[in-house]
C-alpha cells in the first residue's frame, strides 16, 4: 500500500510539497471609475466593492499600492452616453483622466485599461451598431481610438473585451503606428456570454439596451472554439490571453494552459464574487476559506494573472499567513 498521508502529517510538510501557491502579486483588482465629485458609491449586487469618482480613488489606490497586487483594471462610468460610444476615445474622458492621475501618483501600479464601448454607448453594447445589427469592422477604429488614448494618457497596457473579430490586430496597428511598440495587449480572447456578469453591469451601468450579447461573445457550450479564440488572439499579436468567466471555465483554462506558452489570464467575473459574498453573509460558508480555494483551483488550473474583485482580500489573508 502506498501511504499517502505519509506528506500530509503536518502543515509544515504539507507546505513543503504544495504544487501551487498563490501570491499578491499573482492578482489584478478592478476599478470602476464613475465621473463627478465626492463619490464612493456602493454596487448593490457586489458587498464591497464600490464606484469611485477621482478626487476619492486615493482611499482604495493606496491600499492596493501597498497590498503587494500586480495593479489594476479600469473601467469608466461616463456621464454622457451616445450610439458611437464617443467618451470612449475622448483624451479628457473619464478613463483617460483617471489614468492619468494613477500614474502621476503611484508610477509601480500595472494600470490596464479595458478597451470596450459598451459602458459609453447609450444602446449599451459593445460596438456600434445599425438598427439592431452589431457592426464589427465599424467598430474596429474606435476600439483602436480608444487603446491610443488611453495609453497616450499613462495606461501600461490595453484589454480589448468587446469580443469584436480582429480587435487585437486593430488595435496593436493603432499603438504602432503612434509610437507605442511596446505597449502589451491582453486580449480577452475566449470570453463566453455569460449571466455571471449582471452585477458588473450594475456597476459599470452597461447592460445592452436591447437583445443579448450572444453574436459576439461565445456560446458557453463551446469548449474547443475558446482555444481558437486564443490562437487567433495570439495571431493577431496579444501578448497575453485570457479565459473568462473562470470557475464554470476550468477546463477551457487548464486547455489552453497545456496548449499555449503564452501568459494566461483569467477573470474571476462579477458574478462569482456575487454568489460568494452572498453566502458568506448569510454566514453559510466561511470567506476567507472559500476564497482561497476558489483562487487556488484557477492558479492550479494555469491562469498566471487572477483579475479578481477579491484581490484585496486576498492579498491580507496571503499576508496573514506568511506572518503567522
Ligand atoms: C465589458 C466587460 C464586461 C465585463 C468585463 N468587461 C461585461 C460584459 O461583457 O457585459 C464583465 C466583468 C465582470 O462580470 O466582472 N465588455
Ligand atoms: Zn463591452
Amino acid at each position: 500500500m502506498f501511504r499517502f498521508r505519509r506528506l500530509r502529517q503536518s502543515s509544515a510538510m504539507r507546505d513543503m510539497v504544495c504544487e501551487t501557491q498563490l501570491y499578491p502579486k499573482d492578482f489584478i483588482y478592478p476599478l470602476f471609475i464613475i465621473e463627478g465629485e465626492n463619490i464612493k458609491e456602493s454596487v448593490e449586487s457586489m458587498p464591497g466593492v464600490y464606484r469611485y469618482s477621482i478626487d476619492l480613488m486615493d482611499e482604495i489606490l493606496e491600499k492596493i499600492d501597498k497590498s503587494g497586487i500586480s495593479g489594476v483594471l479600469l473601467f469608466g462610468v461616463p456621464e454622457h452616453k451616445d450610439p458611437m460610444g464617443t467618451e470612449a476615445y475622448n483624451e479628457n474622458g473619464i478613463i483617460q483622466r483617471a489614468i492619468r492621475h494613477i500614474k502621476q501618483k503611484y508610477p509601480n501600479m500595472v494600470v490596464i485599461a479595458d478597451i470596450c464601448l459598451c459602458e459609453y454607448t447609450s444602446h449599451g453594447h459593445c460596438g456600434v451598431i445599425n438598427g439592431e445589427h452589431i457592426l464589427n469592422d465599424e467598430t474596429l477604429p474606435l476600439l483602436a481610438k480608444m487603446a491610443v488614448t488611453t495609453v497616450k494618457a499613462g495606461a501600461d497596457m490595453v484589454a480589448p473585451s468587446d469580443m469584436m473579430d480582429g480587435d487585437v490586430a486593430a488595435i496593436r496597428k493603432a499603438l504602432d503606428e503612434n509610437g507605442f511598440i511596446n505597449t502589451p495587449i491582453m486580449g480577452y480572447s475566449a470570453k463566453y456570454s455569460s449571466a455571471y456578469y449582471s452585477p458588473f453591469r450594475d456597476a459599470a451601468g452597461s447592460a445592452p439596451g436591447f437583445g443579448d450579447r450572444k453574436s459576439y461573445q461565445m456560446d458557453f457550450r463551446n469548449g474547443k472554439e475558446g482555444l481558437r479564440e486564443i490562437e487567433n488572439d495570439i495571431n493577431q499579436g496579444a501578448d497575453i490571453v485570457m479565459v473568462k468567466p473562470a470557475l464554470a471555465y476550468l477546463d477551457v483554462l487548464k486547455a489552453a494552459a497545456d496548449k499555449f506558452d503564452y501568459p494566461l489570464a483569467v477573470y474571476n467575473v462579477s458574478g462569482e464574487y456575487a454568489m460568494v459574498k452572498a453566502a458568506a453573509l448569510n454566514g453559510w460558508i466561511d470567506e476567507r476559506k472559500i476564497v482561497t480555494e476558489n483562487l487556488t483551483a484557477m492558479k492550479r488550473a494555469g491562469a498566471k494573472i487572477i483579475i479578481t474583485y477579491h484581490a484585496l482580500d486576498m492579498a491580507q489573508w496571503l499576508k496573514e499567513e506568511y506572518l503567522k
